[in-house]
């Protein structure tokens, strides 16, 4: 069925211009952006969307790094989004991503790994609704 997924261009996706690329392969893989908006964490709100992750080495780390520059958040539409768009993105570090998948040709690290994807759609409703209210997210 046609479902939806949450995205944020990260910093250094962003910061060095690649926004507009990703966008294209996130279109040309059939996704329909139905909300989105640039705007930038502050370390606190960082810490709050990846708060399950919390205990982890690298939350301070993340939090930093995801409050360091501007990003894009938006919602996908397209069936089978969750998916389909972490098969677009590739592994979580760069290193094992697949060839011509979005980590592979722009993230620079595991941390700064260019795209965030949603991992259920459970949490794609939940981070949608972190980011976008109700009159943002209708289309
Ligand atoms: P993301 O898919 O947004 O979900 C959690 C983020 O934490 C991940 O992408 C990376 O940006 C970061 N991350 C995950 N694992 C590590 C790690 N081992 N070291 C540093 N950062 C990580």
């Amino acid at each position: 069925a046609t479902n939806r997924t949450f995205t944020m261009i990260k910093p250094d996706a962003f910061g060095a211009g690649n926004s507009g690329a990703i966008l294209k392969m996130i279109e040309d893989a059939g996704f329909k952006v139905v909300a989105m908006k640039a705007t930038k964490l502050t370390p606190e709100l960082a810490g709050k969307f990846y708060e399950v992750h919390k205990e982890r080495p690298f939350y301070a780390d993340l939090c930093a790094y995801m409050s360091s520059g501007p990003i894009f958040a938006a919602i996908l539409e397209k069936d089978n989004a969750v998916e389909d768009f972490r098969k677009l993105i590739g592994a979580t570090n760069p290193a094992d991503a697949a060839e011509g998948t979005i980590r592979k040709i722009f993230a620079k690290s595991i941390e700064a790994n260019a795209v965030h994807g949603s991992d259920s759609d459970e949490n794609a409703t939940i981070e949608g609704n972190f980011f976008f209210n109700q009159a943002e997210r209708v289309l």
